[in-house]
C-alpha cells in the first residue's frame, strides 16, 4: 500500500476505441469471509482463486499477527490466487488495533473467533469512508447467543458467558456481513439458531456451500431466512477447498468501461446471473452486450460488450436506486454515475443503503459532468457531457474502492490529461488495475508522487 501513488491518465474524449479481453478474478468480498471461517476449522483449509488485492494482504496480516499460518501456495506467472490457512495455533483473539480499524471485514472475523475461543476484541472497525458503519446487529445476535459486548477506550470486548447456544434472530436492517457472521458463529453454537430478514447475496451462499461440505448444517443461505444446526462446539473439517466465485461488482465495473471506452470487451471468467440487475439496465439503454459460453477449459462464462466504432450510439439514461441482492448494488452506484453522465436524458441516483457515498461526485462535477446534489441519499444527473481535464493541474480523488473505479472511469472517457489519487484505495478492491486497462490501450501510468 503507497498512498503517494498516482494513477495519469490520457482519455479518450469520448471514442470507443480500447479492445481487448479481461479475466475476473475471485470476489473478494467471499474470499474474505471464507478467510475468516477458516477459523472454525481444526486443520489447515484451502482457498483458491483469491483476488491478490490489498484487502486481502491486510486480514493475511491481522490472522497471522493472532498466531495463524497463511501461505500463498502457487505462483503461476507471479500471480497468486491460492492460499492455505491454519488456525490450530492461534494465540491471541485480539485483532490488531491498527489494521483492524482499516478494514470493515475484520468484523466478520468476531464471529468465528468468539464461537471457537469465547472471547475477542475487535478496534472500531473502518473501511472504506462511506458513511455510518455501526455493527449493533452483530451485537445483538451475539447476545441473543450469550455473548455480551462493552465498549472501552475505542475498542468492542466480546465474550461469551458459558457455551454459545443458538438463537432466534431477526435482523432489523438486511446486513451482508451481519449475515455471514452470525451464521458462521451459528454453525459452532450449541442448538438451533433461526435468522430472519438475511442478506441473500451470491457472497454468502459460496461461504454456506463450502462450509455445509465441511460439515456445517446451514439451510436457506440465499434466501430471507436460514436455519443452522450447531456442532456443539465441534470444528469443521477441511473435506474441500474453498473455490471463490468471480467478483461480480469487478465484472459490473468492466461492463460499465466495455459500454463507454471500447470497441470490443470480452469480460472472461464472469457470472451473469449474478448481476441481471445491471444487465437489465445496460441493455435497455442501448448497450450492446451478450452472454457467451467459456472458452474450452475455462467453467465461467463470458460478457462481450462491444460499440460500432464508426455509430455515435447516444445512450438512453435511467434511474437507479441502489438495494440490496438481487436488486442494484450500492457497489456500482459510482461507476453507473459515470456513465449516466454520458447518457442522453434526465434521471435520479438514490443510494438507499450507504450514506456518504456521494463525495467523488464533486470531481464529477469540476470535469464539466451536469449533476445536482439534493440531499446526502439522492442526486439529479443530467447528460451527455464531454467530461474535461480539471484546471490548474487538478487532481481526482479515489475516495473509495469503487468511486477510485468511476473517476480513473471518468477519465478515461474524458478529454485531457487527468491525475488519480488516492489509488492505494482502488489497490484494496482491483488487482493491478492499470496494467489490465493498459492490456486494452488505455494510457494509464502509475506514478510516485
Ligand atoms: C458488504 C460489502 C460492501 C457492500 C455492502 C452492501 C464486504 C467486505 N463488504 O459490506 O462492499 O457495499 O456489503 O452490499 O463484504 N448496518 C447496520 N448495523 C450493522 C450492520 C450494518 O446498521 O450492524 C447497516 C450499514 O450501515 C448499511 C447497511 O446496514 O447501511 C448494509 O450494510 P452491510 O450489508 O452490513 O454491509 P457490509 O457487510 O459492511
Amino acid at each position: 500500500m503507497n498512498s503517494k501513488e498516482l494513477f495519469l491518465i490520457e482519455g479518450l474524449a469520448g471514442e470507443k476505441k480500447l479492445k481487448g479481453r479481461v479475466s475476473i478474478n475471485g470476489a473478494k468480498n467471499a474470499a474474505l469471509k471464507a478467510m475468516a471461517a477458516a477459523v472454525l476449522f481444526k486443520e489447515p483449509v484451502k482457498l483458491e482463486n483469491i483476488p491478490d488485492t490489498d484487502d486481502i494482504h491486510t486480514l493475511t496480516e491481522i490472522l497471522k499477527k493472532m498466531g495463524a499460518t497463511v501461505t500463498w501456495t502457487d505462483s503461476e506467472q507471479g500471480k497468486y490466487s491460492k492460499m492455505t490457512i491454519d488456525t490450530s495455533d492461534i494465540s491471541s483473539t485480539d485483532i490488531d488495533k491498527k489494521m483492524g480499524a482499516a478494514m470493515r471485514a475484520s468484523v466478520v472475523l468476531t464471529g468465528p473467533l468468539l464461537a471457537r475461543f469465547g472471547n475477542v476484541t475487535l478496534p472500531s472497525p473502518g473501511g472504506c469512508v462511506i458513511g455510518a458503519r455501526p455493527i449493533d446487529q452483530f451485537i445483538e445476535g451475539y447476545e441473543k447467543m450469550g455473548a455480551k459486548t462493552i465498549f472501552k477506550d475505542g475498542v468492542y470486548e466480546m465474550k461469551s458467558v458459558g457455551d454459545l447456544k443458538g438463537g432466534d434472530i431477526l435482523f432489523s436492517k438486511v446486513t451482508v456481513g451481519g449475515t455471514e457472521t452470525l451464521m458462521m458463529v451459528a454453525v459452532l453454537a450449541h442448538g438451533k439458531t433461526y435468522l430472519s430478514n438475511c442478506a441473500m447475496e451470491p457472497e454468502i451462499v459460496n461461504v454456506a456451500e463450502w462450509l455445509n461440505a465441511c460439515g456445517a448444517k446451514i439451510k436457506g443461505a440465499g434466501t430471507p431466512t436460514m436455519e443452522i444446526e450447531g456442532r456443539g462446539g465441534e470444528l469443521l473439517e477441511a473435506k474441500t477447498p474453498f473455490v471463490t466465485i468471480p467478483d461480480r461488482i469487478e465484472a459490473g465495473s468492466f461492463l460499465i468501461l466495455g459500454a463507454l471506452c471500447c470497441e470490443e470487451l470480452i469480460i472472461e471468467n464472469c457470472r451473469p446471473d449474478h448481476l441481471k440487475a445491471t444487465i437489465d439496465l445496460l441493455k435497455g439503454s442501448g448497450v450492446n452486450l451478450e452472454v457467451r459460453p467459456p472458452d474450452s477449459g475455462m467453467s465461467d462464462l463470458q460478457i462481450r460488450v462491444f460499440n460500432d466504432p464508426k455509430k455515435n450510439t447516444v445512450f438512453k439514461t435511467f434511474n437507479i436506486c441502489t438495494r440490496e441482492y438481487p436488486y442494484f448494488p450500492t457497489d456500482l452506484q459510482s461507476p453507473i454515475v459515470t456513465f449516466l453522465t454520458q447518457a442522453e436524458g434526465e434521471c435520479s441516483v438514490d443510494e438507499t443503503i450507504f450514506e456518504g457515498r456521494f463525495k467523488y461526485v464533486d470531481d464529477l462535477i469540476k470535469m464539466g459532468a451536469d449533476i445536482k446534489v439534493m440531499n446526502s441519499r439522492e442526486i439529479e444527473v443530467k447528460g451527455p457531457t464531454l467530461l474535461k481535464e480539471l484546471k490548474d493541474g487538478g487532481e481526482l480523488c479515489a475516495h473509495d474502492i469503487r468511486a477510485g473505479f468511476a473517476v480513473v472511469l471518468a477519465a478515461l472517457v474524458g478529454k485531457g490529461k487527468f491525475k488519480v489519487n488516492n489509488v492505494h484505495l482502488i489497490d484494496r478492491g482491483y488487482e493491478k488495475l492499470e496494467e489490465r486497462l493498459r492490456g486494452l490501450g488505455a494510457r494509464i501510468e502509475r506514478v510516485r508522487r
